[in-house]
């Protein structure tokens, strides 16, 4: 079988799990061309072409809310873009394009884009594949173009090649992935259970036990299949991945992730390491960041037709001033009445009292949608006495260090019609456990949410849908805990429970 083929059928077999990919969205990619001062395509009319899109998840999903954009997407696997195509024609969605090739097979008559996007798919492929996704990059991209390419990165994959390696040797590619998955897993458990007590544990079986944990026993098998399965998985160094891009003429402009970036203003080691040893160049503080962070994956921007100089590495805070901005922090009282201010990712803040705790008030008084620097500010002054742009600029650098805000370029945000978004009633038909909203964000739906979903289209009336849910209650679709006694109890759980999943679709963009 060839390499090519490989692929093919391990995608036809165990279809990716393709998830929405909010870090690709182009006004994301763009706000990083306006941290560095370089220019970009407005996204609004963007040419967006994905680089094995699977089953078009996430173009579908920007599609959707960014109109006059035109999104072009491309993969091997003829059963995912069978399903692409299926699901956008179904959307009536005219502005996405799918098409069943290879990225080999791209040339520079294919067109021009002004974001290219190639999520997941660099280190699994060969390198002739991985030279024409670069080249691909550098002909396709039109004059302002923007390219993403998130790959793994050396050396922190190198604690988890070693469960890759273990998989390898186990069983051959020819037993189906979730075979050989099962038997690599409860193999694993038994090996750690043996030498578990061992006076002198090797290495190999910390690191085995740490991926088991954090990441074999944790993530979903479409995902886990190919990063562990698949033929082609090759790493590689930061460094060597900006020698390739180099030989293919494009310029490295840095990592979607602003905080990766600029993380030593608010990572304690990095700053006392990058004290002690002043990085002298980019590519000496990119590299550095990976080594002291165990860093294992990247995801990088490329340009075309600019030089590293043409570049302003000397950022300030001014750039926020074209921007949207957005956090995701919320705000609460402990048990003592205390105020507390958490990340739904990194967890509790500690904001430095006054202005840091004026700051984080100012965006949680924008907390549902990114808002701009010039209104941000100003509640910044409101709140904050004496508080001033410049001081709320220097915060908000400290915060998007500490990657607690994200930024976004000439940012559109839809009028959402009444009811919930076609998007996410296609999305529960198709089986999918989430929808995306116009940020190109996953929101996860829960089981009632999901029931939910198909009583609120369009101009929907709550009288119907708490009708229409009370019959399926009859019908025991569902439970209610305590259960109510007679009608009118009912009726009024049903209203709050409808209500209550309407706003929340509000506040995650997915319902007008
Ligand atoms: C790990 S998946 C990533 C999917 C998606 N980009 C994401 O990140 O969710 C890799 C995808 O690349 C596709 N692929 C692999 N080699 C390819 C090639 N030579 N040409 C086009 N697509 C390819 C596979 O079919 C698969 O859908």
């Amino acid at each position: 079988m060839t390499s090519q083929t490989q692929t093919l059928v391990a995608y036809d077999q165990v279809p990716y799990l393709a998830n929405p990919l909010p870090q690709t969205h182009p006004s994301r990619l763009a706000a990083i061309a306006a941290m560095f001062g370089v220019s970009y395509a407005p996204p609004k009319r963007a040419r967006v072409l994905e680089l094995g899109c699977a089953s078009g998840v996430n173009l579908l999903g920007m599609a959707h809310f960014m109109a006059e954009a035109k999104f072009v997407g491309i993969d091997l696997s003829m059963a995912q873009i069978r399903e692409a195509e299926r699901r956008a024609k179904e959307l009536n969605a005219s502005n996405v394009v799918y098409h069943h090739m290879s990225i080999e097979d791209v040339d520079s008559k294919f067109g021009q884009f002004d974001y290219i996007i190639c999520h997941g798919v660099y280190s699994w492929v060969p390198p002739r594949v991985q030279e024409a996704i670069l080249r691909i990059c550098r002909e396709n991209l039109s004059d302002d173009g923007i390219a993403f390419v998130s790959y793994n990165v050396q050396p922190g994959w190198r604690m988890k090649q070693a469960a890759r390696d273990v998989f390898m040797a186990l069983t051959p590619p020819d037993v189906p992935a979730a075979q050989r998955w099962e038997y690599g897993v409860s193999w694993i458990k038994d090996a750690l259970e043996t030498t578990a007590n061992d006076e002198k544990r090797p290495l190999l079986h910390q690191a085995l036990d740490n991926e088991l944990n954090s990441t074999l026993t944790q993530r979903d098998i479409r995902y886990l299949a190919h990063e562990y399965l698949e033929e082609n998985n090759e790493p590689c160094l930061f460094r060597d991945f900006l020698a390739q891009v180099n030989k293919a003429e494009l310029t490295y402009l840095g990592d979607v992730e602003p905080a990766s970036m600029v993380r030593h203003i608010a990572h304690p080691s990095l700053r006392e390491f990058f004290k002690r040893r002043p990085p002298q160049s980019m590519v000496e503080t990119e590299q550095a960041i990976d080594i002291i962070t165990g860093r294992s994956f990247r995801q990088s921007l490329l340009v075309r037709g600019k030089t590293q100089s043409q570049i302003n590495r000397a950022l300030t805070p001014d750039f926020f001033k074209k921007l949207h901005i957005q956090t995701r922090i919320t705000r609460s009282e402990d048990k003592d009445g205390q105020v507390v201010y958490t990340h739904s990712k990194l967890g509790k803040i500690t904001p430095n009292p006054p202005y840091g705790i004026h700051a984080l008030d100012t965006l949680l008084a924008h907390a549902n949608k990114p808002a701009v620097f010039k209104d941000l500010a100003e509640k910044f002054s409101e709140l904050a006495n004496g508080g001033n742009e410049g001081i709320f600029g220097d915060i908000l650098f400290s915060l998007l260090g500490a990657g607690l805000v994200e930024i976004y370029a000439d940012l559109s945000i839809p009028a959402l019609p009444k009811g919930v978004t076609p998007l996410a009633v296609l999305d529960i038909k198709s089986g999918r456990e989430s929808t995306s909203n116009y940020l190109g964000e996953m929101i996860n739906l829960d089981p009632m949410q999901r029931f939910v979903v198909p009583l609120l289209q369009g101009d929907w009336d709550m009288s119907e849908a708490i009708t229409k849910l009370a019959e399926l209650y009859a019908k025991g679709q569902f439970t209610m805990n305590p259960a109510p006694t007679n009608d009118d109890q009912i009726k009024k759980i049903l209203e709050q429970l409808v209500n209550n999943v309407v706003s929340t679709f509000k506040i995650h963009g997915i319902a007008g």
